[in-house]
C-alpha cells in the first residue's frame, strides 16, 4: 500500500527503510525492499512491521545505491513473506513493486502458466512481473519498451516500479489509477506514494499522471506517455508539513477516508459488474451456489457498523433473493444455542475479519455443517480463513477507528451478492436487474457529487446541532438501518446520546422525548414510503422537534418541512441507502471536531475488537 524509490550516490536501503516507516500510516502487512548491488539484484521481504524487514536484513548485503520498497496492504493473497514485495521475474533479473489491483491477471497468469513460468506467490503482481519479462526476452527488447507493450494489455488499477539486472542505475515506474510522486535531489531522485518520504531531503518534486512512464536514473528524469513520446516533467514545490500530507491534505483520517468513498466504492465494485452485458462476476458466490439456491435461510453474523450493513442486506435479500434472512448480532448468537444446520447458509461481515465475537460465532455455525461467507476487509485475516467461500471488500486500510469507507464498500458488495444470487434463483426481473446495476455503476460518481455539494452545508448544519444533548435519527424500510448507523457514527465520535429507530415505532416511545431541543435526523429519500414518513415529519415538527432531513434532490415537499436539509441524488430506492450514509457520516465528523474531540480515536473504542 506504500512505495519508495532511491536511485543515487547514497546507500540506498537507509533512505528506503526510513521512506517505509513514513508510509506506515497507511496501515500494512509486510514490507519488503529490493537493491541492485552492480552485479545482482537482492529481494528482501517479510511478513509484519518495516522493524521486523530490518530485523531479517542485518547482516545481509546491502551495498547499493539503486533500490526500491514496498509496505503491503494484501489485495490477492494472504499476507505472509512470500506474498510480500518486491516480486521477482523467473529468470531473477526484474525485480517489481506495485500498488493497485490487476483485474485481468487471471487470464495473464494462464498464457504464462502455459509457457512454463512458475509463481511462488498468489499475488496478481507476481504475474505482471513475469508477463513482461516474457514480453522482454520475445521481443528481444527493453524493460522499458516491455513494460509499455505490457501495461497495454493489463486492465486495472496500478503504480509499478522495476529494477532490472542489465539496468544497474535506472528505476522504471508507471502508474494508472494509484499515486506516484518522484523528487528531486542532488544527483538522486525519490519516488514515493506520496512525497512524505522524500519530505526530509527534497522540497521539489514531480507528480506523475495516469499512463505515465518514467526513467529515472541519479542524474536524469525522462518522462513518456505510453505511445513513447516525451513529455516534459511538471516540477513543483512542496509547502506541506509532514503531518499533513499522510492524511492526504484532510485534517483526519475519518475525514479522507469519507472523501476516499468514491473510490473504494470503485474498487469494491470493479471488475466484478459489468452493467452492459448484465453480469457479475464473484468466484465467492459460485463455489457455493448450489448451497445458496437451497438454503433454508441465510443468516447474517456481525457487530456495529458491520451488522447495520447486514441489517440492510437482510431487506435487499429478502426481496430480490425471496430467501428468508435474519441478522444477528455475533455475541447474542454465539452464546444462544441457536438452531443451525447444514441447510443455513451464514454470511459474516467484518472490517477487520479479527472481531472475536463473530469469529466464534462463525466456529461454532461451521461445527454444526453451516455454509460460512465471509465479507472481510482485511485479507488473510481469520474471519477469511475460517470462511468456505467470500468476497473481499477493497476498502483499503481504515485507519480512523469510527468505520465510514468499509462500510460503504460492504453495501456495495452486498448488492451484488443479493443481484447475483436473485439472477441465478431467476427471483428478479430484468429491467429491474438491470436498473438496479446501472445506479449502483452510478454510486461513486454520485458520492463525488455529495461531497462537494454537501460538506460546507453540513459543517453549518453542525454548527447549529453541536451543543444538543441527545439526537434522534428516524428511517423506514431500507433507510432504518441507516438511521442507526447514523446514530452509532454520532456516538462515537461526538459523545452525543443518539438513537436510531423506525420512523413509526417512535411513536412508542422515544416521541417522548421530543421538545424544541431535540434535533431529530430523518433519512427520508423519496421510496415508496415516502408519504408515511413525511407524516413523521409533521408529527416531530407539530411537537417543536427540530427536524433535519437527508433528502432526494428536487423533492421541496421534505425540504420545506424541514428546519435543514442536507440533499442526495435521486436512485432506485433499494441503492439509495448507500448514498444517504453519506451526509450522516459529514454530520457526525463535523459535530465531533466542533466538541474539540479526537474524532480518529473515540475515547473507549478499539478497531478491532479481539476480546469478546
Ligand atoms: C468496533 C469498531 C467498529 C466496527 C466493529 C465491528 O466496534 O470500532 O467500527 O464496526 O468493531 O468490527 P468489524 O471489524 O468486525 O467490522
Amino acid at each position: 500500500c506504500g512505495i519508495v524509490g532511491y536511485v543515487g550516490s547514497n546507500l540506498a536501503y537507509p533512505v528506503l527503510i526510513d521512506g517505509l516507516k513514513k508510509l506506515e500510516y497507511r496501515g500494512y502487512d509486510s514490507a519488503g525492499v529490493a537493491l541492485h548491488t552492480g552485479n545482482s539484484i537482492e529481494v528482501y521481504k517479510k511478513e509484519g512491521k518495516v522493524s521486523a524487514l530490518e530485523g531479517s536484513v542485518y547482516g545481509k548485503n546491502i551495498q547499493a545505491t539503486i533500490g526500491i520498497g514496498h509496505t503491503r496492504w494484501a489485495t490477492h493473497g494472504e499476507p505472509s513473506d512470500r506474498n510480500a514485495h518486491p516480486h521477482s521475474s523467473n529468470s531473477g533479473d526484474i525485480a517489481m513493486i506495485h500498488n493497485g489491483i490487476i483485474e485481468n491477471y487471471a487470464q495473464l497468469k494462464n498464457e504464462l502458466l502455459q509457457k512454463g513460468y512458475t509463481f511462488k506467490s498468489d499475488t496478481d503482481s507476481e504475474v505482471l512481473v513475469n508477463f513482461i519479462e516474457d514480453i522482454k526476452i520475445n521481443n528481444e527488447c527493453s524493460l522499458e519498451e516491455a513494460v509499455r507493450i505490457a501495461l497495454k494489455r493489463v486492465v486495472g488499477a496500478y503504480v509499478i516500479l522495476l529494477l532490472d539486472k542489465d539496468l544497474p542505475d535506472t528505476i522504471i515506474a508507471a502508474r494508472k489509477g494509484s499515486p506516484l510522486v518522484i523528487g528531486i535531489g542532488d544527483n538522486a531522485h525519490y519516488l514515493g506514494s506520496d512525497a512524505s518520504p522524500m519530505l526530509a531531503y527534497t522540497k521539489e518534486v514531480v507528480y506523475i499522471n495516469d499512463y505515465e512512464l518514467a526513467i529515472v536514473r541519479p542524474d536524469e528524469l525522462v518522462l513518456k506517455n505510453l505511445g513513447n513520446e516525451r513529455i516534459t516533467p511538471f516540477v513543483q514545490k512542496l509547502d506541506i508539513e509532514l503531518a499533513s500530507i499522510e492524511k492526504g491534505g484532510f485534517d483526519h483520517f475519518m475525514l479522507k477516508e469519507i472523501f476516499e468513498q468514491p473510490q473504494t466504492i470503485f474498487d469494491s465494485l470493479r471488475g466484478r459488474m459489468d452493467a452492459e452485458q448484465q453480469s457479475i462476476t464473484l468466484s465467492g458466490v459460485d463455489k457455493i451456489a448450489d448451497k445458496l439456491l437451497k438454503a433454508n435461510r441465510v443468516i447474517i453474523v456481525a457487530c456495529g457498523t458491520s451488522w447495520h450493513a447486514g441489517l440492510l442486506a437482510e431487506y435487499v435479500i429478502e426481496e430480490l433473493c425471496r430467501i428468508n434472512v435474519e441478522v444477528e448480532y455475533a455475541s447474542e448468537f454465539r452464546y444462544r444455542n441457536p438452531i443451525i444446520t447444514d441447510q443455513d447458509v451464514i454470511i459474516a461481515i467484518s472490517q477487520s475479519g479479527e472481531t472475536a465475537d463473530t469469529l466464534v460465532a462463525l466456529e461454532n455455525a461451521k461445527k454444526q455443517g453451516a455454509t460460512i461467507f465471509g465479507l472481510v476487509n482485511v485479507v488473510g485475516s481469520s474471519i477469511a480463513r475460517i470462511a468456505d467461500a467470500g468476497a473481499y471488500t477493497h476498502a483499503g486500510p481504515e485507519i480512523g477507528v469510527a468505520s465510514t469507507k468499509a462500510f460503504t464498500a460492504q453495501l456495495a458488495v452486498l448488492y451484488l451478492i443479493a443481484l447475483k444470487v436473485a439472477q441465478l434463483k431467476g427471483t428478479i426481473e430484468a429491467t429491474l436487474f438491470n436498473k438496479l446495476l446501472a445506479d449502483l455503476a452510478k454510486v461513486p460518481e454520485h458520492v463525488k457529487e455529495i461531497l462537494e455539494d454537501q460538506d460546507a452545508i453540513i459543517q453549518e448544519i453542525a454548527r447549529k446541532y453541536s451543543d444538543a444533548r441527545d439526537f434522534l435519527y428516524l428511517g423506514r424500510g431500507y433507510n432504518f438501518p441507516i438511521a442507526l448507523e447514523g446514530a452509532l457514527k454520532l456516538k462515537e465520535v461526538s459523545y452525543i446520546h443518539a438513537e436510531g429507530y423506525p420512523a413509526a415505532e417512535m411513536k412508542h416511545g422515544p416521541i417522548a422525548l421530543v421538545d424544541d431541543q431535540l434535533p431529530v435526523v430523518f433519512v427520508a429519500t423519496k421510496d415508496s414510503y415516502h408519504e408515511k414518513i413525511i407524516s413523521n415529519i409533521q408529527e416531530i415538527k407539530a411537537r417543536k422537534g427540530k427536524v433535519i432531513a437527508v433528502v432526494s434532490h428536487g423533492d421541496e415537499v421534505a425540504a420545506d418541512l424541514a428546519d435543514d436539509v442536507m440533499f442526495v441524488p435521486q436512485v432506485h430506492e433499494i441503492i439509495a441507502p448507500i448514498l444517504s450514509v453519506i451526509p450522516l457520516q459529514l454530520l457526525s465528523y463535523h459535530i465531533g471536531v466542533n466538541r474539540g474531540l479526537d474524532v480518529d480515536k473515540p475515547r473507549n473504542l478499539a478497531k478491532s475488537v479481539t476480546v469478546e
